[in-house]
């Protein structure tokens, strides 16, 4: 699993655009570093979420669909970093709850 993700990360990398998961979209704007302390992903992932919140702002501080779930859901919860056409998967993650 862990091999596979930096195959897929290194091997995407060279073509982002618009498919390109949010990671590779982030990292080629500030590198790992700018979710991940040291570059790698904390236990918890108490860290990424801050640093989520630290540019975008909370739930609460966003559209609808995103302050309707304030208090409850991190940003991973519907947007998997590190999954490509990222849009789409958002949405998708309705269905698993409503
Ligand atoms: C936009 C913020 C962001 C960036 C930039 C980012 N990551 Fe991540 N990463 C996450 C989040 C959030 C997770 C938790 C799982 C997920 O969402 O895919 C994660 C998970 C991981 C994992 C664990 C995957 C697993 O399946 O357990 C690894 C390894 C990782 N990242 C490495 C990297 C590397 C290397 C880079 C730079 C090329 C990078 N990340 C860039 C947010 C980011
Ligand atoms: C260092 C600042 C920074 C951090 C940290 C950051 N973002 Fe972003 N993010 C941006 C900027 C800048 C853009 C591009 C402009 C925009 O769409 O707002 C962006 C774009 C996005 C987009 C739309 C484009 C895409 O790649 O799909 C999503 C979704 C997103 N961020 C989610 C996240 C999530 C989730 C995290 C935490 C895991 C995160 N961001 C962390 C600055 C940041
Ligand atoms: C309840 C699920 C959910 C949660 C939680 C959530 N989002 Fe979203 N987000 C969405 C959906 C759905 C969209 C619309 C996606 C689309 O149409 O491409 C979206 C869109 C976005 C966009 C605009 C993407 C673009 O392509 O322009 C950004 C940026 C974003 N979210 C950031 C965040 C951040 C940062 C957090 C955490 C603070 C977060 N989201 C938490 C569901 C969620
Ligand atoms: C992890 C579970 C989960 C996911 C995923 C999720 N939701 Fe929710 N959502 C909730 C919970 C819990 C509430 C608060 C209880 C309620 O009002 O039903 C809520 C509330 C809402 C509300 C406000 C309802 C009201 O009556 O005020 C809307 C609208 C909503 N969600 C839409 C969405 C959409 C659209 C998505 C996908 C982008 C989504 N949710 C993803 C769990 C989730």
């Amino acid at each position: 699993m862990f091999k596979k993700l930096l195959v897929a990360v290194f091997g995407i990398g060279m073509a982002f655009g618009a498919a390109a998961s949010i990671a590779d979209n982030h990292a080629d704007m500030g590198g790992c570093e700018s979710c991940h302390a040291d570059g790698m992903p904390s236990a918890d992932l108490a860290h990424e979420a801050e640093q989520c919140a630290a540019c975008h702002g909370g739930l609460a501080d966003m559209d609808a669909v995103h302050a309707a779930h304030d208090g409850m859901m991190t940003c991973n919860d519907c947007h998997v970093s590190h999954e490509h056409e990222s849009g789409a998967d958002a949405n998708a993650s309705c269905d698993t709850c409503h």
